[in-house]
């Protein structure tokens, strides 16, 4: 199998998705009209066309405005259900989803609207096409932690719907020891804990994830590389950093694919994975960071694949035992 076909064919599980920024323009037309919510943009072209970024900032603006045409249960389900069709297309057997609720409270929608419907598509997800899918609830960092706080409390009563916490929005000025206290209750509580950092913030982010808020994931993490005793250490704790290819080109955190440092991690003994961020924004799902970064980067082998497909299993939340069969699976692909 020549390699494209490979990177597609593959299982595979994608760590870092944002749910909201899976929204594909058609839908939030289509979700606009259904709810009766105006949109500064006149057209889907209109608004795709408003996809040009100048940095994280620029690109969350519109982010939060797609998002608020998100009203109802069945809004948030037709949003997830969209994804996980596109999931499961690209062989994606396990999916982990970021969900910022701040962003839809923040408009007066219920927590149980936004999490009860993402987890009925979690659910068929699981019964239509066999893909393992889990949320995590991502603080946005440009608020305070009492408001974290409050969205946690808010959130307890459907614990049992989300396996972790993670932490987003911009990241300059806003370091992960804001959340110090608000993380460290979620531990105790049982929560998965991961955070972004290094996608714009420095180093000292990702060194602060670690030490203060214990997390077990880095989200892009990319800016690593400029610290030696950084990498050395993330590399000798099998830390997984959940790396975006396509996304940190369009927010120019890389001028272009072609200057990736995605073989550099891996060569450096990094756990990278390959996650589209926010797809519906960034050019392209899961597959096509996977095929795009392949052929911008030439020295990504065969057995670079095998190992970011590997990487995404181990680095998940999932149970050892399933982790064991879609590594299985994963090698019987390979041996094709
Ligand atoms: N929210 C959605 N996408 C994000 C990203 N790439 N970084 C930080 N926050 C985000
Ligand atoms: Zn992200």
């Amino acid at each position: 199998m020549n390699l494209p076909r490979l990177l597609r064919a593959m299982p595979k599980a994608e760590l870092h998705i944002h749910i909201e920024g899976s929204l594909e323009p058609e839908l939030i037309f289509r979700l606009a009209q259904r709810n009766g919510v105006a949109l500064p943009y006149a057209s889907v072209d209109a608004l795709r066309a408003a996809y040009a970024f100048q940095d994280l900032q620029s690109f969350l603006d519109i982010y939060y405005a797609g998002a608020s045409v998100l009203l109802k249960e069945a809004d948030f389900f037709d949003m997830a259900w969209a994804y996980f069709e596109r999931a499961a297309a690209d062989n994606v057997v396990h999916a982990e989803l970021f969900f910022d609720p701040q962003t839809h409270t923040a408009r007066g929608v219920p927590m149980q609207t936004v999490i009860v419907g993402l987890h009925h598509a979690c659910q068929r997800a699981h019964v239509e096409f066999g893909l393992s899918a889990k949320l995590i609830l991502c603080f946005l960092r440009h608020l305070s932690e009492d408001e974290a706080f409050a969205t946690l409390e808010a959130a307890l009563p459907y614990r049992h719907h989300f396996i972790g916490v993670g932490l987003d929005s911009s990241e300059r000025g806003h370091p992960p020891e804001k959340f110090a206290r608000v993380f460290a209750k979620c531990r105790e509580l049982g929560l998965h804990v991961v955070a972004h950092a290094g996608e714009e913030g420095p180093p000292a982010y990702i060194e602060s994830a670690l030490d203060v808020l214990k997390v077990e994931r880095i989200d892009h993490g990319v800016r690593c590389v400029e610290s030696p005793a950084l990498v050395q250490r993330l590399a000798a704790l099998r830390m997984p950093l959940t790396v975006c290819p396509l996304s940190n080109v369009k927010l120019r955190v890389f001028d272009t694919l072609a200057q990736h440092n995605l073989k550099a991690l891996l060569d450096a003994g990094l756990v990278a994975t390959v996650n589209s961020d926010d797809p519906a924004y960034f050019g392209g799902y899961l597959n096509e960071n996977f095929v795009q970064t392949f052929a911008a980067l030439p020295a990504l082998t065969r057995a670079d694949a095998y190992t970011l497909a590997k990487n995404s299993f181990d680095a998940s939340f999932a149970a050892p035992e399933q982790k064991a069969a879609w590594t299985k699976q994963l090698d019987e692909v390979f041996a094709t």
